[in-house]
């Protein structure tokens, strides 16, 4: 039966309130009715959808929850970079940043600066296709992220459709996932009570619930979102970036009300010192304050530096500090041997957070600060989650205040402990150290490698301790019988976490080969390197193979990087772990790029010569950003050569290679195709 008129002009009633509702209630933190109420509304939209399954839209607001959960999320490049900006520590600096904007614009030209309240939390890029809500990503490293739509969904103040009739063809929204402090507060309780570990601040705690696969126990957090800016933004243009806000709240998102427009950057100096001495006093963690120039059409004439815009800086509140008492001075022994002292602190809540340990770094640091076992210290959190020891206070230290020794053996495997030349760093170079070798299973499983659920350090420490895992790849001999042997999986209860274990480790051998790579632990190979590697050749095979010449052709991987990976492939012991771990049967699949394709996608280029519109590094981003790869020099492998002003030997090689050759105006053409010029 076709759904009656009434019926359509009801729900279209019921969403409309719905939406309002969820903001009065999710955004303002003010109903204005009872939950009851509410739960009427939503039961007999529900209800409605359910009798009329055509008239379900994926932008009800009975949508944004109930989606499966997932085995991994699948990476997005975004169609813009997602830059990060750089900061000012002080007043001072916030002068010169306005110094440097007016070195650009010249002294005639006149503009006006935005004020916005930097939330701290986990930075986010919405796609809206005419008007609907069509996926969302974290930032990831700017350029990759990961895409959390089914998450973001669940997220009230997150609208699924814009309230405007004639919406955007594509419009890339940016923002801020956070969770306020009485809600943090409370899922730390509730996570407490239930045993598991707490989060140490909100922003980690809205970062994993965004990272959930199951979007029902994102669901459950209460995460906020506020939006800040634009990205690409196909069929709308915009003048400022006070209209940018403005017709964001207009469409429905939750912006922040503590934005200023400000005449000049003595203004953006009260705003500053104003929204310090609140920041303690609002429901949400803030780290400082964000200053973008206001006028859209000075942001391309202000361009980018290598990793941020020159049109914006964040000016940072100073680190929130305390004093407290060093009880002792431990040692730790990483993944590559190396022995870090850790202050053992008397607890102290630093902003909003309790510290009970503090990294030293390594020997020379504790030398240089001069700390010492009973000393008072001061210690910080500098926007940072990692809190550091900062200072001693000389009129506090006791008369036995005592000097911290580096121990001459290793405190795990009792072999020498030795300092390399030239390295700040004291290592066990014993390959064979426990120590190492569970910090190196632990890694290999951790989420950004192979993402091995449940493989936490206390069982990593019981499969090391019984034997039953002396390396990574004894991992995927693991059996049934050799979990439920350990204690912790004896009852039948348990037996269950052992065969979720099982599953979860066999789930590990489909993998990406950038996370394997990650996780095999090569020195100085981060989880960006990885991907780089991966992205320049073209199987596990041509890599290991790879000298470090070739490696070093790889825009982004130095000299010490290339000798790195070279000596981990060249080792035996490594190729014999590779060999063991691909006959277990790992496979990788091929990273899928959600992105439209490109002329630049896949391609590589390389720059010769000076390019007059631009710097050779903003040309590097935006080739990135258009999904292509920057290499330093000429080989076979090249696609495009980019010849600038005063060309190089790589112009000839270009020539002699018959690779194909790009003047300036062909290569912003190409730019411009790809949409990111
Ligand atoms: S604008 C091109 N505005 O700060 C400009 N960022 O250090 C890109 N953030 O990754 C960022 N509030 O996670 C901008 N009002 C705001 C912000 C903001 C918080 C975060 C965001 C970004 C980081 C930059």
């Amino acid at each position: 039966m076709a759904a009656p008129e009434s019926v359509k002009k009801e729900i279209e009633r019921l969403r409309e309130q719905i939406v309002f509702h969820n903001l009065k209630y999710y955004r303002d933190d003010r109903p204005e009715i009872s939950d009851a109420e509410y739960d009427e509304l939503f039961l007999r939209l529900k209800d409605l959808e359910q009798k009329y399954p055509e008239l379900l839209a994926p932008d009800s607001p009975t949508q944004r929850v109930g989606a499966a959960p997932l085995e991994k999320f699948v990476k997005v490049t975004h169609r813009t970079g997602m830059f990060s900006l750089d900061n000012a520590m002080s007043e001072d600096e916030l002068s010169e940043f306005d110094q440097r904007v007016k070195k650009v614009l010249g002294p005639a030209r006149e503009f006006e600066y935005v004020a916005e309240p930097k939330i701290d939390g986990l930075a986010i890029n919405l796609v809206y296709e005419n008007g609907k809500f069509k996926n969302g990503a974290t930032r990831g490293d700017g350029i990759v992220g990961e895409d959390v739509t089914q998450n973001l969904k669940t997220i009230h103040e997150l609208p699924l459709k814009l309230s405007e009739k004639k919406p955007p063809e594509l419009i890339e929204i940016r923002g801020e996932v956070y969770m306020r402090r009485k809600e943090f507060e409370e899922l730390n309780r509730e996570r407490e009570k239930a045993g598991a570990p707490v989060f140490a601040n909100p922003r980690n705690a809205a970062a994993g619930a965004v990272r959930q696969l199951d979007p029902a126990i994102t669901a459950k957090r209460r995460l906020h979102l506020y939006v800040y800016q634009l990205g690409e933004a196909r069929g709308w243009s915009f003048q400022t970036q006070w209209e940018a806000l403005d017709t964001l709240r207009d469409w429905g998102f939750s912006v922040q009300d503590r934005i200023k427009l400000c005449k000049d950057i003595e203004e953006v100096k009260k705003v500053y010192g104003r929204l310090r001495d609140e920041r303690e006093t609002l429901p949400y963690e803030i780290d400082g304050l964000v200053v973008k120039v206001n006028a859209l059409e000075l942001w391309t004439r202000l361009g980018f530096t290598a990793r941020a815009p020159r049109f914006a800086i964040a000016a940072k509140f100073p680190a929130r500090q305390k004093t407290t008492v060093v009880n002792d001075i431990i040692v730790g022994v990483g993944r590559t041997g190396a022995l870090t002292p850790v202050a053992v602190l008397g607890p102290v809540e630093v902003g909003g957070v309790m510290v009970s340990r503090a990294t030293l770094h390594n020997q020379d640091e504790i030398e240089r600060k001069d700390i010492r076992i009973g000393d008072t210290v001061v210690v910080q959190r500098a926007g940072d989650v990692i809190p550091e020891v900062v200072k001693f206070i000389p009129e506090q230290r006791p008369k036995g205040a005592k000097k911290f020794v580096m121990p001459e053996q290793c405190p795990v495997c009792g072999s020498k402990v030795v300092r390399p030349e030239d390295e700040a760093i004291h290592r066990c170079l014993n390959l064979n150290c426990p120590a190492q070798i569970m910090e190196s299973i632990g890694h290999f499983a951790s989420r950004g490698a192979m993402n091995i659920e449940g493989l936490g350090e206390k069982i990593v420490e019981r499969l090391f301790s019984e034997k039953l895992v002396n390396s990574i790849a004894d991992l995927y001999a693991l059996q049934e019988d050799d979990l439920t042997k350990l204690e912790k999986f004896t009852d039948s209860e348990t037996h269950k976490k052992a065969k979720n274990l099982l599953e979860a480790i066999e789930r590990s051998k489909k993998t990406t080969l950038p996370r394997f790579l990650y996780g095999l632990g090569i020195r100085h190979v981060g989880e960006s390197t990885a991907q780089l590697l991966a992205e320049s050749f073209a199987s596990l095979d041509e890599l290991e193979q790879a000298s470090v010449d070739e490696l070093m052709t790889i825009e982004g991987i130095g000299p010490e990087m290339a000798a790195a990976i070279h000596d981990f492939f060249s080792n035996r012991e490594n190729q014999k772990l590779l060999k063991d771990l691909l006959g277990q049967g790992i496979t990788f699949e091929k990273v899928a790029k959600t992105r439209t394709e490109t002329p630049l996608s896949g391609k590589t280029f390389v720059l010769t010569g000076g390019l007059s519109g631009m710097t050779r590094e903003e040309a590097k981003n935006l080739i990135q950003a258009a999904g292509g790869k920057v290499s330093s020099s000429v080989s076979k492998k090249t696609d495009f050569v980019v010849k600038g002003v005063d060309p190089g030997s790589k112009l000839d090689k270009a020539k002699e290679l018959g690779v194909r050759t790009l003047t300036e105006k062909e290569f912003s053409d190409l730019l411009k195709q790809a949409g990111v010029l």
